[in-house]
């Protein structure tokens, strides 16, 4: 570590495909309805890339974005960073195409840990800039879910979007991010899985007739218990560490899984309504973009300025978990 090496983020960028699948979309092939939907989530619509539309694209537009708001050219960044478990292909990684894309030069890979593929993201591209091994990393949340969804399965398919979240994080003198914390339990790797696909079982045609090459989820409900339960203790621990009062947060962001849940971890953090952000109605679950995309259209708003706290909480398979409490540094887009 080099001494006053902090991290800041400087830029923000969300991109969201044009396609908007409304909850009724499903009530035409499924026993669901939008009041079941809408009662149980919180999800009103969500987006769905098009034929040809991939996981890169949807980087190559929030990069772009992101970069555009902290008057950068993609040639200034250091080392790309982009949290997924839909890359375009199962290798090369997302970054390395979206890196071609953006016609840049530097490091590019991906990280996966599910939904919580931000959070595990910004921790890598703070480490980077604290060894002195960057300046300026762009980090960015990506997925497209929509390809990995059982569509006959009304537990799952109804949660989902596809999107990508951006920010550009850059070295500073004070503390942007003032806390974080990682956290993962991979015996309850079963519980949200995609069982095919991998080294240890191919995609088949049996494996394919049974749904194992997409999204499976044993317990929607259990899910649900260990989120609330993993983000508040998460963000307690790091309120803890930080000395900072749930008073004191301009914002939080939770993973943006279900709207109840949501409510659930502000309720027991003491956090009001009107500070947890809720962003979920016309985008539903994005996986690793769902942090940055509700930062991003937060911060887009005006519901965040320089000075504020922001606490952001994700939570995902794995199970993987992670939290970062940072001091906001970025202007608004109009006023930048
Ligand atoms: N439409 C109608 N009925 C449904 C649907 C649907 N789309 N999905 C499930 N049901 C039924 C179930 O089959 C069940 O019927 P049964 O009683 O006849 O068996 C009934 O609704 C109640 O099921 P529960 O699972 O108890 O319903 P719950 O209120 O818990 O809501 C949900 C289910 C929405 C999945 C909720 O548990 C949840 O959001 N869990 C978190 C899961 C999640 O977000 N996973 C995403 C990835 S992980 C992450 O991002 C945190």
């Amino acid at each position: 570590m080099t001494e006053g090496r902090f991290t800041a983020f400087i830029g923000m960028g969300s991109a969201l495909p044009d396609r908007v699948v409304p909850n009724s979309h499903f009530e035409a092939t499924l026993d669901t309805s939008d009041a079941w939907i809408r009662d149980r989530t919180g999800i009103g619509a969500r987006h769905f890339v098009s034929d040809g539309e991939n996981t890169s694209d949807l980087v190559v537009r929030a990069a772009r974005k992101a970069l555009d708001s902290a008057s950068m050219n993609p040639e200034h960044v250091d080392v790309l960073v982009v949290g997924t478990f839909t890359a375009d292909r199962p290798m090369p990684s997302a970054a390395v195409i979206a890196q071609a894309k953006l016609r840049m030069s530097c490091p590019a890979f991906d990280v996966n840990a599910a939904c919580a593929g931000f959070s595990y993201g910004v921790s890598v591209g703070a480490g980077l800039i604290a060894s002195g091994t960057a300046e300026r990393v762009l980090v960015v949340g990506a997925d497209v879910l929509s390809r990995k969804l059982n569509m006959s399965d009304r537990s799952t398919c109804v949660l989902f979007g596809d999107g990508a979240g951006a920010a550009v994080l850059s070295v500073a003198d004070e503390p942007g991010i003032m806390a974080s914390s990682l956290a993962a339990d991979g015996t309850q790797a079963h519980v949200l899985t995609i069982p095919a696909g991998g080294v240890e079982q191919p995609v088949t045609q049996e494996a394919v007739a049974r749904g194992e090459d997409k999204i499976n989820m044993t317990s929607g409900r259990e899910v649900f218990r260990r989120a609330v339960l993993s983000m508040t203790q998460a963000c307690r621990s790091l309120l803890d560490k930080a000395g900072v009062r749930p008073e004191d947060l301009a914002l939080v962001i939770p993973h943006q899984a279900n709207a109840r849940i949501i409510t659930a971890v502000a309720e027991r953090l003491g956090v009001g309504a009107d500070r947890a952000v809720l962003d979920i109605e016309e985008v539903g679950n994005t996986s690793a973009a769902s942090i940055p995309v509700a930062l991003d259209r937060a911060w887009r708003a005006g519901r965040l300025r320089p000075g504020d706290l922001v606490l952001m909480v994700s939570f995902g398979a794995g199970l993987a978990w992670g939290a970062h409490l940072v001091r906001w540094t970025a202007q608004s887009p109009e006023a930048a």
